[in-house]
């Protein structure tokens, strides 16, 4: 990924110098200005209706699905998910249960009791699984199933104070 990321830099470099070169060495030239005007103008209508499209298109594609845990929050309901109260406070997690059993739905009802936090939980590889906000006087539903027993990770999300990179805690999850 680090080189990845370098040789672009180095390449976008490239492309800005060409891109300055070019300019210097065509500054001495004088053209005749209506022309490039009026071509400047049609591209920036034909640019105007490309973005529009390519915009327009994938707002219908992609804020269709809003508010993404709409299906999530539906099963729950249904499914008779566990329902678990999560108050985030600096700088600890307080839950009203900490043990879940594989292949059940769980809805984290998530708020906060002073400033913002986050809610992630993580695998036992520390990958994140799923998160959402923790916010005061809002709650946020989160839904969530675990498909393997063991013990998963809470980290908070959001920086939060002094002691933000400690704010965590653990949950197990049993067959
Ligand atoms: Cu709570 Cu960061």
């Amino acid at each position: 990924m680090h080189d990845f990321v370098w040789l672009l830099t180095v390449s976008l470099v490239l492309v800005v110098i060409a891109v300055f070169s070019f300019i210097a060495l065509k500054s001495g030239v004088k053209k005749d200005y209506d022309p490039i005007v009026k071509k400047a103008y049609r591209i920036r209508s034909v640019w105007f209706v490309v973005l529009l499209l390519v915009i327009g298109t994938s707002f219908v594609f992609t804020l269709s699905d809003l508010p993404y845990n709409k299906g999530g929050q539906a099963i729950a309901a249904n499914a008779n998910a566990q329902v678990v109260d999560v108050v985030a406070k600096q700088f600890a997690f307080e839950m009203s249960q900490k043990e879940f059993k594989v292949g059940e739905p769980v809805l984290f009802r998530v708020t906060s009791a002073d400033v913002n936090h986050g809610f992630g939980i993580y695998d036992e590889n520390l990958i994140m699984l799923t998160q959402t906000q923790a916010m005061p006087f809002y709650v946020n539903e989160l839904v969530y199933t675990f498909d393997k027993p063991g013990t998963y990770e809470i980290l908070c999300l959001e920086y939060c104070g002094i002691a933000h990179h400690a704010m965590g805690t653990k949950i197990t999850v049993v067959e």
